[in-house]
Order: C-alpha cells, then structure tokens, then sequence
C-alpha cells in the first residue's frame, strides 16, 4: 500500500513529546514490512536542518497562502523513509516550537498554518502536487491534521482516511473569525461537522469525517467514549464506535535499548543489572544529589501539565522525604508545576534534583539511573516513557488508565507469583492513592529477589513496532477496503451537486 503519514511533529526532526516518537517509528516499521510509507510534516527550520538530501520538489498554489508553497523531498535520517516538508516561510520559518513561541505562548496564527498544512496533504492526497504519486490512504494523527478527511471527504478518486487521536484534549479549537477567515466551507460551521461551543474544532473534522478513527491504546479507546474522558466529544465518539479503535503504540528498541544506549553512563541488560548502577550515580551527580545508601531514587520526565499528574506528587514531597528516598524530575510546562518542583528541590537539595527544560539525552538517564519511574497520569493515550522504564529495568509506578493500563502490570501477590508482575498500579487520582502505590513499591525495593524479578519481567516485555505496524497495516486494509461516505457525500453523489470543497 501507499501510505502518507501525516504528523505536526517527527523524531528526530522535530519533537515536543510521543506523537513525534510514534510518527518516527511506525512508518519506518511499515517500511519494513514492505508497504510505501511516505511522512509530510511542516517544514520548520528544524526540520529543513535535519532531515536528509533535501531537495525541492514542486511548488503547490494553495488557498491561504500569498505565494505558491515548496513542496521539499528528503529522507528521514537513517532510514529509507521518504519525507516530505511543506514550505511555506510565513507560516513555519520561525524560532520556538512547532506550536508555541520560545516563551511557551500559542503562536497566534496556528489555525492559518495547520489549515494550510492540510491543504498541502491533501493536495499529495489528490494527486495535485506534481509527484505523480497517490496515497492509497492517508494516516492522519491529532488536531494538526484534523481538516485533512475533511478536505477529502466528498471527493471522488480520494485515498482512504485513518485519524488517530494521540490526545483527545488538544483539539485546535478557533473563533468564528478566525474559521472566516479560513475561507473553509461555510457549512463546516454546524454542530454536526465542525462546530464545538460556538468554536471551530480542527479535530471534528478528523473524528467526524475519518473513514476510520483509531487511538493509541485499547483502554483509552474505550474511555474516549465516556464523558469522563470525552471532553465533550463523547457522544461524537459513541456514535462512530463502530468505526473506532486502539492500537497500542510500540517503541523504537534500537533508540530505547539499555543494552546499546550511548547515551548512558554504563550500558546493560536483564543479565547485567548490577550496572545499572552507575547510570544512578550520574544521574545523581548531574541533578547535584549525594549519595545515599539504601535511598530508592524515584524519576519522572514529561510535560508538565495537568494531564501527567505531578501535582499529586508535589503535594506528597513532605511525606517522601521522611521515606529516605530521593526523587529527580525532568520537565517542561505549566509555570506553576515548574514553580512548585524547583522550590521543593531548592528546600530539599539532598533529595529532589529538578530540570526544567526539554533534554533528550538527560532523559535517556533518567530511564536508566531511577529505580522506580513516576506516571501517575490523570488520563494517559498510551504513555511512551513507562514502556521505556519497562525496557531499561526501572519499574514504573502508573495510575490504571489508558495505556498504562494496558502496559503495566501491578506487583500484587498473585501477579508477583505468577511471574508478570512488572510495576505498581494505582486507582484514584489522589495524592493517598499514589502514596499507598509508591509504599508498595518501597516495600518490594527492599526484597532484592522481588526486585530483580520485577525488573527482569518488565525488560523482557516487548512492544516493539512488530506487532503494532501489523495491526495497522491489517486496518489500512480494511478501511480501504469499505470506506465511510459521510451523509453530505452521499447526498452530493445522488443529487450530482459538486463537492464544493476547497482544497
Ligand atoms: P506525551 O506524548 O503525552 O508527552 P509520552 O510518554 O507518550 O507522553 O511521550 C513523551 C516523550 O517525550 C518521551 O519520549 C519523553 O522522553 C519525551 N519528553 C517529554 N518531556 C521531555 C523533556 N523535558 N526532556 C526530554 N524528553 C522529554
Ligand atoms: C500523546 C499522549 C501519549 C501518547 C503519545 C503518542 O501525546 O499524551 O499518551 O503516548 O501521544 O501516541
């Protein structure tokens, strides 16, 4: 099949969290298994520096830009993967983030630079950008590209639509004015299509037009479709159930690889654990912590926002710190979750570390010199970090949700008897809830066979790409095979009205 794989963000191009790591490896695995993945992405200048033998391709006219856009062809380096980057300098040639300026503010014109990101895509979709080149079907991922099965919906000789929800609580939401001045369908504007709350959702145009709709896990499929998780889009979500579903996302092993990581102090495996150990004390040293004999060393990287929970770990800091343990926390996010961290490791400067910034390399560490990760995530997609804690012998400690739901396993008795223990599950989102987990896990640090046979289980789960590009690829196949018509098609094909929709 010829798959185009359309993402705001790809490692190593450009990163801000799990998405980029999912777009980096799935079409490289689909690659390996033979099918045509090509990636597009926005050529930001990150992006035009790293990806590789770039060279222009063609120049699209699309509605929305004042000059035609460059379509620019490179690679994905060290990979056979194709990668296109849509050029367009008023939109995407800027410092700061994909999404956000360098002081974390929403770049004002996001609606203007994805609308016209998907215009470009569906422009490749439709054969109409000069590569002489079309998409069996387009793999859509997060609000970024939401107006991309939209675009595409109505048209006939249009490749097949999947839209993955990464994060159900980014939804590129925009006023009134804004959509106007999109120049999109004006009948978009309707609770039906893209209308939420008197807002315009660039992800309604992926969950309502999508042929098919997946998520990154199985669990939090199932969730998205429950008011606690919907974020309001639950009825939307019921109502497409049947064309719904999770795949659970694998990792990329020779990036995330204990045994082959140049980026650790020491490198090791199941059989060598008690190298480990050095990872630790670099861990230590660069987070500026002593030594201290018999003191577990708990580890946390993400962004830090509401969704990942750290504010229940923040109000535990008292309590931890009588536990003789310490604690290191990488991360980047809301001022007052920053605030609140650094000022704990100022209090406590022999037992919380804090980074404050984005540091891949630092996180690679981390992996390996904690004992125990923390993701005690509010609602978790699916959650890369606890399946890289799994691999490097670091037992994560997870709230039962989503993906984590689906990766870990709690150390309970007869899970421990049975030999698939793998980390500590906890329920409530509560402070107490996630102190009785971390008690647990202190309690199991202290039994050495316990330990060791924990993070022996969990180095040997695999959820390598293998078996999740399979389920993809079987998806693509059958959603190619019987596509949706949305009703307003449907409509348009009897009554032989043309799709007015402007591309
Ligand atoms: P999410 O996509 O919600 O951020 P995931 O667990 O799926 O969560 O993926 C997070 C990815 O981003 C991981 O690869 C993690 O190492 C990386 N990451 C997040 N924050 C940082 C940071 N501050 N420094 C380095 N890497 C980070
Ligand atoms: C999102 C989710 C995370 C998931 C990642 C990749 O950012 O928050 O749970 O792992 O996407 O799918």
């Amino acid at each position: 099949m010829n798959i185009l794989f359309a993402s705001s963000e790809v490692h190593p191009l450009i990163k801000t969290g799990g998405l980029a790591d999912v777009s980096g490896s799935l079409p490289r695995a689909l690659k390996g298994a033979k099918q045509e993945a090509r990636l597009i992405l926005p050529a930001y200048p990150a992006a035009i520096s790293r990806a590789e033998k770039l060279r222009l391709e063609s120049d699209i006219v699309l509605p929305g830009a004042r000059t035609p856009v460059r379509l620019l062809h490179g690679w994905l380096p060290h990979s056979r993967v194709r990668v296109y980057l849509v050029d367009s300098p008023e939109h995407f040639d800027r410092p700061g983030g994909p999404y956000q300026d360098e002081d974390g503010k929403e770049w004002p014109d996001n609606a203007a630079r994805f609308a016209l990101f998907a215009r470009a895509v569906s422009a490749i979709a439709m054969n109409r950008a000069g590569l002489n080149w079309q998409p069996d079907l387009v793999h859509c991922n997060d609000w970024q590209t939401g107006l991309v099965p939209a675009l595409l919906s109505c048209k006939s000789q249009r490749p097949a639509t999947l839209f993955t929800i990464h994060n159900l609580a980014y939804q590129g939401l925009f006023d009134w004015k804004t959509f106007k001045s999109l120049k999109l369908p004006v009948d978009w504007w309707s609770l039906d299509k893209l209308e939420f709350h008197e807002q315009v959702s660039f992800i309604k145009g992926g969950l309502v037009y999508a042929d098919w709709i997946s998520t990154v896990s199985p669990t939090y499929a199932g969730e998205i479709c429950t008011k606690a998780f919907g974020c309001g889009l639950e009825g939307l979500l019921q109502h497409r159930r049947e064309r719904l579903s999770g795949i659970l996302n694998g990792v990329d092993y020779r990036v995330w690889n204990p045994g082959k990581d140049k980026l650790l102090a020491q490198s090791y495996t199941a059989r060598t654990l008690e190298r480990k150990h050095d990872n630790k004390v670099a861990l230590q040293k660069a987070f500026g912590l002593p030594e201290r004999a018999g003191f577990p060393l708990l580890g946390h990287v993400g962004r830090l926002v509401d969704q990942k929970g750290l504010d229940l770990v923040i109000k535990l800091i008292p309590q931890l710190i009588r536990r003789r343990l310490q604690l290191v926390v990488l991360g980047t996010g809301q001022p007052e979750l920053e605030t609140a961290l650094t000022m704990a490791a100022k209090k406590y400067p022999e037992q919380i570390g804090v980074r404050i910034g984005y540091d891949e390399d630092l996180a690679h560490l981390l992996e390996a010199g904690s004992d125990i990760f923390l993701m005690p995530s509010r609602f978790e997609p699916c959650g890369l970090n606890q399946i890289y804690s799994l691999r490097y012998g670091t037992p994560p400690i997870v709230r039962n949700t989503g993906g984590l739901a689906d990766t870990v396993t709690d150390a309970s008795e007869a899970n421990i008897a049975a030999g698939t223990a793998n980390g500590f599950v906890f329920d409530d989102v509560t402070s107490a809830s996630l102190l009785e987990a971390i008690d647990r896990a202190l309690g199991c640090y202290t039994q050495p066979d316990v330990w060791t046979a924990l993070q022996r289980t969990g180095m040997a789960a695999d959820f390598s790409w293998l078996r999740s590009a399979a389920e993809y690829i079987a998806l693509y196949e059958r959603i190619i095979e019987a596509p949706f018509e949305h009703p307003d098609c449907r409509q348009q094909r009897l009554h032989k009205i043309p799709a007015e929709l402007s591309t």
